[in-house]
């Protein structure tokens, strides 16, 4: 008998029943899985925050734990919204369990009022056939989701030579003096708390979205710090760049993350120019000067790993400058809750 319930994640045992299954799943006939490490995932489902909810629910098969669904709802933004994500072990899958948990989401998420759900949906290798269609793009497609917008995932092996970083920041910087490059590590300076804050809040709008719908974030210096202590608690380590504008504004910022659980990887979070800071080449020279502080950091790590929108040509240029190479997609899906 199948039965589906919330799981405690302040439950050890219950957590780490859960997250055997999620990765498993995640890792499944996946070559370039991004699997939280469990010391994440247990910061993450037992963080109580006044900005986004968790709740996780699994199925039970005689009692074992053989799928999973998270959902994620921002409270402050995207009220109408909710991201879902539903895994189930590899021996279980193709017997509508996966269905049965997605439905059950459905029905919180009506009653939270939330009438629109998301997904982040590994596709296919991009060397494998096209076509390919993998489990989770299946589900979606059942449940009636969409794809709004298709992300590659791109790696770039470590260490990059200093002489080709040499190059690009200088042929970047020819095109903005008077612009200054700052760095900080986790903790973001009080002085630039607003203006970091803005640039995390425009990400959504500023960013190719595809089809999908997405308000702006909303961040303030309390959300900022709690992520921070988030990032800290989970062992992640940020290094911020950022570009100060003349007028002492700041036109854009990137970020990597390091986290201490999860040897080898880089994460390259958002990288954001703002509108009116385009066309200097900025993108090229935050991405060029945060690597160089992290690989000079880290020499012991072995690549970084980065998502953009497959629409997003100069971000992709840029990657591809740096010497980043496509390894597989990844969907944002997004439909209606069913009723
Ligand atoms: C996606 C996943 C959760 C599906 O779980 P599952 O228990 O096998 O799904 P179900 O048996 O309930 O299938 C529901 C429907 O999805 C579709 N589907 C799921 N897997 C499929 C596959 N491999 N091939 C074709 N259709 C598939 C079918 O339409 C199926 O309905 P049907 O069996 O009546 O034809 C599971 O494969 C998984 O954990 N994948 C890795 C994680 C992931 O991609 N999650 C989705 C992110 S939200």
């Amino acid at each position: 008998v199948l039965s589906i319930e919330p799981l405690d994640p302040w439950d050890d045992g219950v957590l780490a029943e859960l997250y055997a299954v999620y990765r498993e799943s995640d890792r499944h006939g996946v070559r370039f899985p991004t699997t939280w490490t469990l010391e994440e995932m247990r910061v993450d489902l037992r963080t109580t925050s006044e900005f986004v909810r968790t709740v996780t629910v699994g199925a039970r098969a005689d009692g074992r734990l053989v799928g999973i669904a998270g959902i994620e709802l921002a409270l402050r933004d995207n009220l109408d919204q909710a991201d879902v994500d539903v895994h189930v072990r590899p021996a279980w899958r193709r017997r509508g369990i996966g269905r049965r948990l997605a439905e059950h989401c459905a029905v919180l998420l009506r009653a939270e009022g939330r009438t629109t759900w998301n997904g982040w949906v590994p596709g296919r290798e991009v060397d494998a056939p096209d076509g390919t269609t993998t489990p989770g793009e299946h589900l979606c497609r059942a449940l009636g989701l969409r794809l709004g917008l298709l992300d590659v995932q791109r790696r770039l092996a470590l260490p990059v030579p200093d002489a080709h970083l040499d190059r690009l920041a200088a042929d970047a910087a020819a095109h903005h003096p008077g612009y200054e490059l700052l760095q900080w590590v986790d903790r973001c300076p009080d002085e630039h708390v607003d203006a970091y804050c803005a640039l995390k809040a425009a990400m959504n709008s500023q960013a190719p979205a595809g089809d999908l719908t997405l308000e702006d974030e909303h961040w303030d210096e309390a959300r900022l710090r709690e992520s921070e202590a988030v990032l800290g608690d989970s062992g992640r380590t940020r290094y911020a760049c950022v570009a100060r504008a003349p007028d002492g504004s700041l036109g854009g910022h990137n970020e990597l993350v390091v986290a201490a659980h999860d040897p080898g990887a880089v994460y390259q979070w958002d990288t954001l120019v703002l509108p009116a800071h385009r066309g200097h080449r900025l993108g090229m020279a935050l991405k060029v000067a945060n690597l160089r502080t992290v690989q000079a950091a880290h020499p012991e790590r072995t690549h970084v790993v980065t998502f953009n929108a497959a629409s997003n040509a100069q971000m992709v240029a840029v990657n591809e400058a740096i010497g980043f190479r496509p390894v597989s997609y990844m969907g944002e899906w997004q439909g209606p809750v069913p009723a």
